[in-house]
Parts: structure tokens; sequence; C-alpha cells
């Protein structure tokens, strides 16, 4: 009996040395989420804009605004039940840093100057950090890492798991705002038919709302919408958004280079979305800033093709317009490639043409240059290349990149721009397309290719496909 126990005592230990238990047990400490204000700053995966970054651009606003109220407000996503991302209204982000809603924030410009801004975050909510985590609330450390003084963060009350979606910080100030000056409003949104609302952070069509609540309260507001002045700030590129856009890139890259890899006869269109969307997750993306098209075959010739449900076969060409998302900016690159990794006659030419058509493109793309030059160099080259003029792509060539996958921003270019430069062939009757779309980054002297390192000639492209079966 006691040597049976001793044996069970000396097996005890061994066990319990083996799974790695016989030192004392180490207690981390939980760290305080809950129960505690949000710290700042807050730990990014990537790199955000400086507060004084965040400053500039809005000086620069209320000097292109001159005279007038800025309004931006980020709510909850409709389409993005409990559990899926959350992505800031893009004007908001880029004027206040903040990506957690609900969040207004309005600026009053009076001679081209700010005189008075006012940041409305929700106030902390245990109950929210419970389901969602932390997020943005006000205080002055919001203000500080923002670029805002004190007084400028306010509460706002609405806001899911904050209660009540009502809006009343914001419509007491509004109307403040309303009797005191006559002002402009720059607001995006549709006005609707109602002529009177409530503030409600659920309405899908936030600007549109405001709209209605300002004719509410003020006798012929004016209009004018905040896109006509933001898209023109944000279509030239800071440095730390060009950065932010050249990792996007890189990681499309790798993205591209893990699916080409692997891609032969057999895969499914799926099977090479969801490796360039592995290497996007692993490399820290916040998302895709479109949905990604990988189409084969006849599928190449529908423009909008998502679905990503066939199986590819021997001598098909395949069309990946798919790209990563990074620090909420975009890229937007497309590959075309044989799937057995060797173009046919027929798919080299119409490749090279459409090449051919970038490349003319690109030489164009200069400070002063405007897209409609560079689609006149693509489709001269692109008809030198075999193509009949009828077959050149039906879609523009290019637009601009930002936080919008199709940013806003003039086509006459200035350095600091980034543009897609992306013509294509989709020639139906022969179960053939191919488009080839780059980011472009206008210099003072010319452009860069921000892709330039994804493969693109047919001999870089066929050394790539397939290579991982051929070890
Ligand atoms: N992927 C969307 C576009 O090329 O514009
Ligand atoms: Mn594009
Ligand atoms: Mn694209």
């Amino acid at each position: 009996m006691r040597h049976s126990f001793a044996i069970v005592c000396l097996l005890s230990v061994i066990t319990t040395f083996v799974a790695g238990q016989a030192a004392p047990m180490k207690v981390v400490p939980i760290p305080a989420v809950l129960g505690a204000p949000r710290p700042f700053p807050y730990p990014w995966t990537f790199p955000t804009a400086s507060a004084d970054e965040l400053v500039s651009r809005r000086v620069a606003l209320a000097k292109a605004m001159v005279n007038g109220v800025a309004i931006t407000i980020s709510g909850p996503t409709p389409e993005l039940a409990s559990g899926s991302r959350y992505k800031p209204e893009h004007d908001t982000w880029y004027f206040t840093g903040v990506d957690t809603d609900p969040c207004v924030w309005v600026l009053v410009a009076k001679d081209g100057k700010i005189e008075s801004q006012r940041l409305f975050l929700p106030v902390f909510n245990k109950s929210y950090e419970l389901w969602n985590g932390r997020r943005w609330c006000a205080g002055p450390e919001s203000a500080a890492a923002v670029g805002l003084g004190p007084d400028d963060v306010v509460p706002m009350s609405g806001g899911n798991f904050g209660g009540s979606n009502s809006m009343k910080s914001v419509e007491d100030y509004l109307r403040t705002l309303a009797a005191t000056t006559p002002p402009t409003w720059f607001i995006d949104g549709n006005i609707g038919n109602e002529d009177t609302a409530r503030l409600d952070i659920s309405t899908p069509d936030r600007g549109g709302m405001i709209k209605r609540f300002l004719k509410s309260v003020v006798a012929k507001p004016k209009f004018r919408g905040l896109g006509s002045v933001s898209g023109t700030l944000r279509s030239i590129k800071s440095p730390h958004e060009i950065d932010l856009i050249r990792r996007a890139a890189w990681i499309t890259g790798e993205g591209f280079h893990d699916a080409m890899r692997e891609a032969r006869p057999g895969m499914w269109e799926f099977e090479f979305q969801s490796l360039m969307e592995r290497a996007f997750i692993s490399h820290g993306c916040t998302g895709v800033p479109y949905y990604p098209i990988a189409a084969s075959g006849p599928n190449a010739c529908i423009l909008h093709y998502t679905d990503s449900r066939r199986q590819m076969v021997d001598g098909d060409l395949v069309l990946c317009d798919i790209a990563a998302e990074y620090g909420y900016y975009a890229a937007d690159i497309t590959r075309t490639f044989p799937i057995n990794g060797k173009f046919s006659d027929r798919q080299r030419q119409v490749y090279e043409a459409v090449l051919a058509g970038q490349t003319a493109a690109a030489e164009a793309l200069k400070p002063g240059a405007t897209l409609n030059e560079l689609d006149a160099a693509c489709r001269e080259a692109m008809i030198k290349g075999g193509l009949k003029p009828g077959e050149l792509h039906p879609h523009g060539l290019g637009h601009h990149v930002g936080l919008d996958v199709h940013d806003p921003g003039a086509m006459v270019f200035k350095p600091g721009m980034i543009i897609t430069i992306e013509p294509g062939s989709y020639l139906r009757k022969e179960s053939l397309g191919a488009r080839i779309e780059d980011l472009y980054l206008v210099t003072e002297t010319g452009n860069e290719c921000l892709s330039k390192m994804i493969p693109k000639t047919v001999a870089e492209i066929e050394a790539l496909v397939g290579a991982a079966h051929r070890r």
C-alpha cells in the first residue's frame, strides 16, 4: 500500500515536471483593461498621422473653406453587423485621427482661419468596452492625441452601447452656431424629402440627416459638399500617407508573389484569393479596400466579377485585381497571368499590347499632365500592339487612390498625387481578359511606380507562376 502510494507520488512528480509545472507558477497580472479610461497614445499596429499633421490638415481646410462650418460624422456602419470590422468615415479619419464611433467633428472657419472646433466623442462606457474593447472617449487625453485643446473635445450622448442614439449635445451646438452665424455648411450627404429631423447616430445617411436637421432650425441654410474641399486636400499625399500606401503596395506584392507561386491548373479562384488575403492579414493589414476580383477564363471579361467560384483550367488567362489596405489606405493593383505558367501566342500578344499601353501612359505621367493625355498615349500604344479600337478598356484609365480606393482629386496631375494606371482588354468571344494596374506617385520631375516590385513582364510572370510546384 505504502509502496504503491510512493509510486503514485513519484509518477505525479514526473508528470508535473514533464508538463512543466514543477517550478512555482508565475502569475502574470491581467492588465486592467476594463473599468479604466482608454490610455493614450493608443497602441496602434500601424503608423498614424501625428497631431501636428492633423492640425495642419485642419488649418488647410479652414483656408480652403474661407467662411463656413464643416461637419463630419462617423457612426456604426449598418451593413457591418456585430463583430464586423469598423472603418472610420474617411474625412473624419483624415481631419481628426479618430477611428471609433460615434464621432462628430465640427470646424468653424472664419476668413480662412479656424475660429472654433468641437470634437464630440462618447463618454467612457464600461458595457461598451466589455463587448467591443476600447474606443476614443471624451477627455483631455483624446484632445491632446489629436492636436486639439482640452475644451474642444466634448461628450456626446449617442452611440451604440451608450444608451440612446440621440445626439443632443451636437444638436445644441449646431443650434448655437446657426443662431450666431449665417454660414455655408460643408457637409456630404443627400437631403432627402423630410424637412425636420432629430439627430440619431444610427441613421445610415448621416450627412443627409444633419442637413435635414439644419433645415429645421435655420431658414434656407446654404450647403456645399465637404468633399469639394476635402477632396482637393486629400489628393496631395503627405510623406506619412505615401509611406502607408507604399506599404499597402508592398504587402499586395507579397500576396501576389505567394499566390502566383502556388498557381496551377486545378486551383480554384477562391484559393488564389485566400493566399493573397493570408499575406495581407499576416502583415497587419486593416483589410481590403474593395472586394477582390480573382477572375479566370471567361470571368476575366466580367469587370466586377467577385464570385471567385470557378476552378481554373489549363489554358486560362487569370485576371486578379486584389489589393491590401494598410492603416486605412488602399492599394489597387491588378496582375494577369496564364494559369499554366506559359502565355499562348494570342494571350501574349494581348498582354504585351496592354503592357505597352501602360508603359506609354506611365511615360507621359508628370506634373501638369492630364488623365486624358495619358489615355491617348495608352490607346495609341495598345493599337500599335495589335488591338482594335473597340477592344480597349471600356473603363477609365485610372483614378486617385488614398483612403478611398477611388479617392477624390483632379485629373491634372501634381506632385504628391497617387493614381492608378490600369489599361485592359476584354475579349469575350475568346474568353480572354487582361488588365494591368499599378500605383504611381507623381513626383516633381515625373513619377515613381509604387508597385514596381510586383512581377509584370512576360518573362517575370512565367518564371513565377507555379514555381512552388517546380522545386
Ligand atoms: N479595383 C477597382 C479598380 O480598379 O478601380
Ligand atoms: Mn483601379
Ligand atoms: Mn483595381
